[in-house]
């Protein structure tokens, strides 16, 4: 691991700007690898974009978890502007990341500046299944991890940290994230160039993301 590591940032640091994606359904630890890479590497050399940021404003629409608006719908995401920001930082310059407030369904008027780092990761459930998204990775990541398992996840997170109720997060699940799952994201695996397990210590998930990333740097 060390190695791998050292390697990677070596390369980082001899001025490449390269992009990985880390995708994988909702729960199977995404953001816990993608945090746990950046850790790693350090703040000089790399950050992370979260897909999330990019939501289209669901506010007028919005009648209720599980309800109208689809949140797990590629069309709920605004990729367009998430592969020009990413094409501005492959570029060299900064960007404004939107900041999408999780109990309003909003777009804040504020955004998040965001300067060019030679590594970016793109942590999102969809971002395999966007085309113009996906062509920017050189590394494309897929966390897989048992349904079961990113249910229960899903649920302690949202109860916790994004104010819903349980009956609430449980309507949403089998009417909308377990269908577009289904739809959408497992079936964008087959692009992945890794897939790792969501289930399995980090640390070794963590050791195959380097070793690709090594021989791209
Ligand atoms: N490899 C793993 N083993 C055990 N628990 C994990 C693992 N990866 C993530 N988790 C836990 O699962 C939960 C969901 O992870 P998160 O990274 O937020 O998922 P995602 O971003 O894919 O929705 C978190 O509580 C996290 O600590
Ligand atoms: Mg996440």
């Amino acid at each position: 691991m060390i190695d791998s590591l050292e390697r990677c940032r070596a390369r980082l640091k001899s001025g490449s700007r390269l992009v990985i994606g880390v995708a994988g359904g909702s729960g199977s630890g995404k953001t816990t690898l993608a945090m746990l890479l950046a850790k790693h590497l350090g703040p000089e050399l790399c950050e992370v974009l979260a897909q999330d940021s990019y939501y289209i404003d669901q506010s007028a629409r919005f009648d209720g978890d599980g309800g109208q608006v689809n949140f797990d719908h590629p069309s709920s995401l605004d990729f367009e502007l998430l592969h020009q920001q990413l094409d501005a930082l492959l570029d060299g310059q900064p960007i404004e990341v939107p900041i999408y407030d999780f109990a309003t369904h909003t777009r804040k008027k504020q955004t998040e500046h965001f300067e060019p780092k030679p590594l970016v990761i793109v942590d999102g459930t969809l971002i395999l299944d966007a085309p113009e998204v996906f062509k920017r990775f050189c590394v494309s990541v897929f966390v897989e991890t048992r349904e079961e398992v990113r249910f229960a996840r899903r649920m302690e997170r949202d109860v916790r940290e994004r104010g819903r109720t349980v009956a609430g997060v449980y309507l949403q699940f089998t009417r909308q994230v377990k269908p577009m799952h289904d739809q959408f994201v497992e079936p964008s695996k087959a692009r992945a160039s890794l897939v790792l397990s969501g289930e399995s210590a980090l640390d070794d998930e963590l050791h195959r993301v380097l070793d690709a990333l090594a021989l791209q740097a």
